[in-house]
């Protein structure tokens, strides 16, 4: 089957019952994003399919044959981070970082529908995306100053750049 991830063509030879976080870290070795409680409860193994944020570890691979995969390597750069990663470094965001990679995932799934959310939107759009440190107060602020267009502009929906 193929996959479409960050831009590139990919073929992957997963099991039946692979999920798509096995296959994008043990195949593609793609481990940005994170296996947390791979039960869909933590949010930490979100990435965009066809634009939308799921938590891969509950998605079987064989499932989303064809479609196009952006996870947190597709969202930018070192050179040139998303204005959303570069709002999470700005903004001390992250304290052991391993629910950064879904949060900055599930932030930027948010602000391509929503370019100017409350703050209630915010935590309600985040709320499948929990953190053991409690930086929440700290990724609000992020979302929000990324939403201002304070670390650039936000690129086009689900695109890995
Ligand atoms: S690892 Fe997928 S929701 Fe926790
Ligand atoms: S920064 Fe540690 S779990 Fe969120």
């Amino acid at each position: 089957m193929h996959l479409h991830v960050n831009g590139r063509s990919r073929e992957v030879h997963p099991a039946s019952d692979a999920s798509l976080l096995t296959v994008l870290r043990d195949e593609l070795q793609l481990t940005g994003t994170k296996e947390g409680c791979d039960r869909g409860e933590c949010g930490a193994c979100t990435v965009l399919v066809d634009g939308r944020p799921v938590y891969a570890c509950l998605t079987l691979a064989v499932a989303v044959d064809d479609a196009t995969i952006v996870t947190v390597e597709g969202l930018g750069s070192n050179a040139a981070p998303h204005p959303v990663q570069a709002a999470f470094a700005a903004l001390d965001a992250a304290q052991c970082g391993f629910c950064t990679p879904g949060q900055v995932v599930s932030a930027c799934a948010l602000l391509a529908r929503n370019a100017a959310p409350t703050e209630a939107e915010i935590r309600d759009a985040m709320s499948g995306n929990l953190c053991r440190c409690g930086t929440y107060p700290k990724i609000i602020a992020a979302i929000q100053a990324a939403a201002r267009g304070e670390f650039g502009a936000l690129p086009v929906a689900g695109s890995a750049r």
